[in-house]
């Protein structure tokens, strides 16, 4: 049977504009809604590229017009119609083919529909639960059709860019060996050897290196990657990265690369001009004044340090704390001396679920300063810390006391905090940044040992080899982050292409030689037969994407993503499977033998 039901398609119902009128077109698609005004039907008709409205008149088309009176909303249909420009009152300016409706002739329905559990429409209030167990429904609305149009375009846009710059796609197993990323390995039995498992990978990024020494000099993927780790709004368990490895270059030369394609992404695919360079700041800057290393450059209130300032004051809580090695530090909240007390109280208790032990501050109001701590300093005391922070009528001092390791993110979580309550970040502006010269290593409180702050692959900054055994703490990395708007897009490093270095590195994490063989043997020998210098970054292209479309969850652009629980609600993933299967991969199931 003729599944069209002898009408061929032939325009898409966004493209009808005034341009159209007067031509009879097919078009294909969805009932998005149905108005029944007793001697006429409305029918507005949505497909990928847009809705128009069609009308039914008995006196046009009795046919047509008695169909119409039986269809629902998501029922599919055909309509054959001629366009016409609408009068002047009821042309609808909120819609791209406002000025055009089409008179229905005749109407095909190829299929009818239950009543969906919520409306296919744009700014829906519903659960996400509902709309992610009937994802297929989710998908039709117009803001996600957006998203995954803009992902199909920004995928391709970033092809091209590599493409025309001599890089070659090359795609590199799911099914590998662990390759240490720092989250959880997800796991697969291997049937034909009892007791082995391949993981999926965290990332390619032991392939990408072997491709170096393989020879392909420029490599890159849209790669799957997995991680089973705890989920946030800006994490899922399998995600997609754009994989970048280039041969006989410098850290410069990679992140020029990726400046130029962000520019040509963002130019191409939303119309907006970035400028480059980004600017580059050090981990140690991006810590000390925005207590973060992804920092939100979209406004300021850094972070200042007062220490000087209150050296020597009445205050014990700030005697005691510099005493021991820390500092005193301040954000400069501008306009907002007349915090409720009430808010203060519950921006105690904000640092408090941060792990700051207290929070102080200083109103600048009309009648002097407001404060529950300067009646522990001298007038000079408040005199140096006004002119060290600038602070003038009507700004707030917030000032905390702490290691840097504390006061550091602590203040940075605030400052983010009361930028999002006084509105201070514009949603439209784009600040890119590099965070550069990261810590090598970072000491692992849990398991007692230093662990590589990107990866055991990352080279050590040469003048800084010398303290990888004494003083690991100390070592800089040749990697880097690239920032947008607060979010880490992306992160890359200069690797390691010699092996005793790499025996080094491995010892500094308390990695064995014979561990480190049993791991990667392979990389390591392969390091031995003729290694180029190289280095890379992978992007998250679903951080990207949830940017670009200015949306606050990964899940708004991935098709088919999994919940905070790593569950995909639509197919019921993970599922129990049958006990032959488990028998075929050796597995035995603890969770059964304890029911
Ligand atoms: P890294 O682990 O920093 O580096 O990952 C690179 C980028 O991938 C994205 N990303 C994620 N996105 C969504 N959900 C997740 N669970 C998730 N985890 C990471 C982030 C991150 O910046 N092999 C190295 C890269 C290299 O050195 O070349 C790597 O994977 O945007
Ligand atoms: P306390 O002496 O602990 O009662 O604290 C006196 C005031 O100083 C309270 O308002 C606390 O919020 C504040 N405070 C305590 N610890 C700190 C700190 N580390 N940094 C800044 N203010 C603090």
């Amino acid at each position: 049977m003729d599944s069209m039901l002898g009408l061929k398609r032939t325009n898409s119902c966004g493209e009808l504009m005034s341009n159209f009128a007067g031509q009879e077109v097919v078009l294909c698609g969805w009932v998005s809604r149905r108005r029944d005004h007793g001697g006429l039907i409305f029918v507005d008709l949505r497909d990928r590229s847009g809705i128009v409205q069609v009308v039914f008149s008995p006196e046009v088309a009795q046919d047509a017009f008695l169909k119409a009176e039986t269809v629902r909303n998501e029922y599919v249909l055909t309509v054959r119609g001629v366009v016409k420009l609408r009068d002047s009152d009821t042309i609808n300016p909120n819609m791209p083919t406002g000025e055009v409706e089409v008179n229905g002739l005749e109407i095909r329905i190829l299929n009818a529909a239950k009543t969906p559990p919520f409306y296919i429409q744009d700014d829906i209030d519903v659960d996400e639960t509902l709309r992610l167990k009937y994802r297929y429904l989710d998908l039709r609305r117009p803001e996600m059709q957006r998203n995954i149009i803009l992902r199909h375009r920004a995928t391709k846009l970033m092809r091209d860019y590599f493409d025309s710059n001599n890089f070659l796609e090359v795609e590199t197993p799911i099914l590998i060996k662990s390759t240490p990323e720092g989250a959880r390995d997800y796991l697969v039995p291997s049937r034909v050897h009892p007791g082995k498992f391949f993981a999926l990978p965290q990332s390619p990024q032991i392939y990408k290196q072997i491709l170096m020494v393989a020879g392909i000099e420029r490599y890159f993927q849209i790669a799957r990657c997995f991680r089973d780790e705890d989920l946030r709004a800006d994490r899922q368990p399998e995600f997609t990265q754009l994989d970048i490895e280039m041969s006989f270059v410098d850290q410069e030369d990679i992140m020029k690369m990726m400046e130029k394609m962000l520019a040509y992404l963002f130019k191409e695919a939303n119309g907006i001009e970035i400028s480059a360079p980004f600017i580059r700041m050090t981990y140690d800057d991006a810590m000390n004044k925005y207590g973060s290393d992804k920092p939100d450059l979209r406004f300021g209130m850094e972070l200042m340090d007062i220490s000087e300032a209150v050296r020597g004051s009445e205050f014990k809580v700030f005697e005691s704390v510099l005493k021991a090695g820390g500092r005193v530090k301040a954000i400069k909240v501008p306009n907002y001396s007349h915090i409720p007390r009430k808010e203060l109280d519950g921006l105690v208790e904000y640092v408090g679920s941060f792990g700051g032990k207290g929070l102080a501050w200083m109103c600048y109001t009309p009648d002097g300063i407001k404060s529950q701590i300067t009646k522990f300093f001298s007038e000079e005391i408040v005199g140096k810390i006004t002119a060290m922070t600038e602070a003038g009528e009507g700004d707030l001092l917030l000032l905390m006391a702490d290691k840097p390791a504390v006061v550091n993110p602590v203040l940075g979580q605030l400052r983010l905090e009361m930028a999002r309550r006084l509105d201070m970040i514009d949603p439209d502006k784009l600040c890119f940044l590099w965070v550069v010269d990261f810590p090598m290593f970072e000491y692992d409180e849990e398991e007692k040992r230093w662990v590589a702050m990107h990866h055991m692959f990352t080279a050590p900054r040469d003048e800084d080899i010398q303290y990888l055994e004494q003083d690991p703490g100390r070592v800089l990395a040749k990697a880097y982050d690239v920032i947008l708007n607060g979010t880490e897009l992306g992160g890359g490093s200069l690797r390691i292409y010699q092996r005793d270095l790499q025996e080094k590195v491995f010892n500094a994490i308390g990695f064995s030689v014979e561990e480190a063989t049993e791991k990667f043997g392979y990389l390591l020998e392969a390091f031995e037969y003729g290694t180029p210098p190289h280095g890379g970054i992978a992007l998250g292209i679903d951080r990207l994407i949830m940017l670009m479309a200015g949306r606050p969850s990964l899940r708004d652009v991935i098709a088919f993503p999994k919940t905070q629980s790593a569950t995909d609600l639509m197919a019921q993933a993970p599922g129990t499977v049958a006990p032959r299967q488990l028998k075929d991969l050796h597995v035995k199931l603890d969770v059964l033998a304890k029911k």
